[in-house]
């Protein structure tokens, strides 16, 4: 069975460590502390999560660092480079500053680009990038699922993760290009300010609408 390490014990690796538990993957809580990871663990009381250190959730088969960029996350994981090569590598990352008030890189790149141009043997796909912490506590809105953009130049990479998230709460969209994380980020940079103004934080998510329309379909022009 393929193995989940997740890095970093805050609010979304802890519910993410969950999720993927709750669907029976085999999950290893990685902290830079192991009786935390073990607490946390023992409370989730999941037979399919296992604490572990970061070595630990880095030598799993496919890796999600939990972790702020603006925390030092690529020199934190810079020792662990070696576990990474040719691995998935989900980044959930969104590069806030410390006020959540905007991001400390610029607009023409992305966490998920940096983190690709720092291990560049790494199989990069973003995902939940879009969803707040709160959200995985009550995935459903109603009985509406919300999305997840998935992004990656690495297409073996996105079938993958669509099979490693099967029967979790979420609709997943093929948001494209790896370069599309500069936008998916930013969404969430948006969602935080909205879901501020109308009372909703931190419990909002996106949901992309359509249908199949087919030209000449229109009734006035
Ligand atoms: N919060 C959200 O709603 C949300 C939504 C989407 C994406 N994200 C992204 O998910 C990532 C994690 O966010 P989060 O909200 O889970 O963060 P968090 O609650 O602050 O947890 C971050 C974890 O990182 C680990 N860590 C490693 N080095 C650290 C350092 N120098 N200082 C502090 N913590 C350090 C810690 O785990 P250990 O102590 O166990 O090592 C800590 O618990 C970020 O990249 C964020 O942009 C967050």
């Amino acid at each position: 069975m393929i193995t989940i390490g997740i890095l970093g014990t805050g609010r979304m690796g802890v519910r993410l460590a969950r999720m993927f538990g709750r669907v029976e993957r085999r999950v290893i809580l990685g902290s830079r502390d192991i009786k935390r990871a073990t607490e946390i663990v023992e409370k989730l009381g999941l037979g399919t999560v296992s604490a572990g250190t970061y070595e630990d959730a880095g030598s799993a088969d496919i890796i999600l660092p939990a972790m702020f960029l603006r925390d030092g996350m690529l020199e934190t994981l810079e020792p662990l480079r070696d576990y990474f090569d040719d691995k998935v590598y989900i980044d959930i990352s969104n590069p806030f500053n410390d006020t959540y008030t905007d991001f400390i890189l610029p607009w023409d790149t992305s966490g998920a680009e940096q983190i690709q141009h720092r291990f560049p043997k790494t199989r990069i796909l973003g995902a939940f990038k879009n969803v707040w912490w709160e959200v995985f506590d009550e995935p459903i809105f109603g009985e509406t699922l919300s999305d997840v953009f998935v992004v990656s130049d690495d297409a073996a990479a996105k079938e993958t993760f669509s099979k490693l998230v099967e029967n979790t709460p979420f609709r997943y969209i093929d948001a494209g290009k790896l370069s599309n994380a500069r936008t998916i980020e930013r969404m969430t940079l948006l969602s935080g300010e909205l879901g501020q103004r109308y009372g909703y934080f931190p419990r909002m998510n996106y949901k992309f609408l359509g249908e199949v329309w087919t030209p000449g379909q229109s009734a006035i022009v």
